[in-house]
Parts: structure tokens; C-alpha cells; sequence
């Protein structure tokens, strides 16, 4: 394999194409870095795809738009789809191969496995949207094996995501090192997400309570407040008095076990969810 084959960018929609780019790059003693993606890229798959870019040799990144991560009434069919867009800006940062499956090759009709954590998924995110993290670890790890690469990455903005791909990856002993990357934030601190497009411009306002309430619980907690539940109850309130929310959760948990306890022994992550208008948000913020 030569540098100019590396210059350009290949498309890959089978195991078996896919499987044999990547040995090419493997053979030529590559580190190849996987950057999973549902598409609909913006700043925050690019901070990612960046990060792959600078700490690797041969970027890979997947494009699926997941099935059996959304819920019945979720939004997989409207979940925007600009593959052009997409492949644009990937051209652009430099990615080596992109995997774009269809739902098929990754879920074949007779396809009966799945991979779950036992109370790291059935929590937060996991309570509000049922077999939600079962379509992300068992998809995850598909990709994991499909691609075998050296190196994953991953955004903090799904704090509970990362941390229980980490987890799926530590348990089974997978050969592979998961980096998560910071949350990419627009200037007025909305973090960025593929979902704001649906957001009318009032709702991209109301939307500002998400992130703010988490700076204030930052700020409450680096203050000295040690009373975690009291820090709960402001969070709620705070976003309760906010018209257009409707909050699913708002708490502070353990960074690492995300469970809720009153007094702070650790890093501790705020996080929160909430209905602006019919989009759902997620956002968090570590608190060291
Ligand atoms: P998707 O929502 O497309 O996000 C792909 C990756 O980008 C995830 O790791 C996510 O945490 C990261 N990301 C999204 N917004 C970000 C932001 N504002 N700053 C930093 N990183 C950000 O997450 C998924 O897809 C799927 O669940 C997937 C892991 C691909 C499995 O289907």
C-alpha cells in the first residue's frame, strides 16, 4: 500500500470489502482507529474523526443508522440521512474508509444475538428508553468485530453510552482502547447533536436551560454544597420553572458507577434529559 492510495477516501457496504481495505492498511502496519457514527455529521463526529486522525494511522468511520437502537415511537425513520454531506466532510477530515452497511448485512434475517449490561444499561437513559443500550452495545460490538481495530473513540457526550461501551469492552476482554472525547458545544453552550436540527428557533432557546442547569449544579457543588440530594431538588426545580421542558431526569452521579449517592466519595457527572417540544436532549457535565 503506498501514501497515495491512502490519499483517498473508500467507501466500503460489505463485511468482505470492508475486511479486505482494512487488511491492506493492517499489512502495511497501520494502527486503524474505528469512529462509530449514525451520520448526520457536525462538529462533534468531527472532533472524534479528529482525534482518530491525529492519534492513528488509518481512520475508519462507520455510518449506520441504527435500527434496534430506537424505541417504537423514536424517531428512526426521520433520523436525517445526508450521506453526501456526510462522505463531504469525512473527505474533508482526512478518513481513510468509510463503512456504510445496510441494515441487512448488520442484522441478518436469522440474526439472534444480543449483548446487554445487567444494571449499567437499565438506568437513566436506559429506564427511559428500554432496549435502547442493548441496540447500542450489541451494534457496537458487531462493529468492534467486524473492523478489529486498534483504537474507538467516543464522545462524552453520551456520557452513559461511553462508559458502558468501556465496560462491555473491559468484560469481554475485547483488544481494543476506547477514547472518549470532550462534548463540542455551540458558543451559548447548547452541545451539539443531530437531533438539534429539528429544534425550532424558540425551542433552541428553551433548549439553553439543559445546559445551564448543568453549569449551575457545577457551580453549587465546586461551592462546597456536599448535600447531593439538595443538589438533586434544585436541578429539578430549576427546570421545572423553565416553560417547554419536560424533564425526564436531572441528577448527580458517581462518575464512574453513575450511582446516586448523598455524599460525594469521587468524580461525580451531572446529567440530564428533557423533552423540548417532541425533540428529546441529553447533556452532562463531570464535576471534578
Ligand atoms: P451518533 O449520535 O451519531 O454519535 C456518534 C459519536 O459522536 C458518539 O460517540 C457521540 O457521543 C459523539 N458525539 C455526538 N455529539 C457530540 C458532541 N457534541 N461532542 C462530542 N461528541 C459527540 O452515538 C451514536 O451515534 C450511536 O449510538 C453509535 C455509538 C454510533 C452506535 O449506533
Amino acid at each position: 500500500m503506498s501514501a497515495a492510495d491512502l490519499e483517498n477516501l473508500k467507501i466500503a457496504e460489505s463485511v468482505p470489502n470492508l475486511r479486505s481495505e482494512i487488511a491492506a492498511a493492517r499489512n502495511a502496519g497501520l494502527k486503524v482507529a474505528l469512529v462509530p457514527t449514525m451520520g448526520a455529521m457536525h462538529e462533534g463526529h468531527l472532533s472524534l474523526i479528529r482525534a482518530a486522525r491525529e492519534q492513528s494511522d488509518y481512520v475508519v468511520v462507520s455510518i449506520f443508522v441504527n435500527p434496534t437502537q430506537f424505541g417504537p415511537h423514536e424517531d428512526f425513520d426521520q433520523y436525517p440521512r445526508p450521506f453526501q454531506s456526510d462522505i463531504a466532510a469525512c473527505t474533508d477530515a482526512g478518513v481513510d474508509l468509510v463503512f456504510r452497511p445496510d441494515v441487512e448485512t448488520i442484522y441478518p434475517a436469522d440474526d439472534e444475538t444480543v449483548v446487554n449490561l445487567q444494571r449499567l444499561s437499565t438506568i437513566l437513559e436506559g429506564a427511559h428508553r428500554p432496549g435502547h443500550f442493548q441496540g447500542v452495545t450489541t451494534v457496537v460490538l458487531k462493529l468492534l468485530n467486524i473492523v478489529a481495530p486498534d483504537v474507538a473513540y467516543f464522545g462524552a457526550k453520551d456520557y452513559q453510552q461511553q462508559l458502558i461501551i468501556r465496560r462491555m469492552c473491559r468484560d469481554l476482554y475485547l483488544p481494543v482502547e476506547i477514547v472518549t472525547c470532550p462534548t463540542v458545544r455551540e458558543p451559548d453552550g447548547l452541545a451539539l447533536s443531530s437531533r438539534n436540527e429539528y429544534l425550532s428557533h424558540q425551542e433552541r432557546e428553551t433548549a439553553l436551560s439543559l445546559s445551564r442547569c448543568l453549569r449551575f449544579t457545577r457551580d453549587l457543588i465546586s461551592g462546597g454544597e456536599s448535600r447531593l440530594d439538595y443538589v438533586r431538588q434544585e436541578m429539578v426545580a430549576q427546570i421545572e420553572k423553565t416553560p417547554g421542558v419536560e424533564l425526564d431526569y436531572a441528577t448527580v452521579a458517581d462518575a464512574e458507577s453513575l450511582e446516586e449517592p448523598d455524599r460525594r466519595s469521587g468524580p461525580l457527572v451531572a446529567l440530564i434529559a428533557a423533552r423540548v417540544g417532541t425533540t428529546r436532549l441529553i447533556d452532562n457535565m463531570l464535576i471534578d
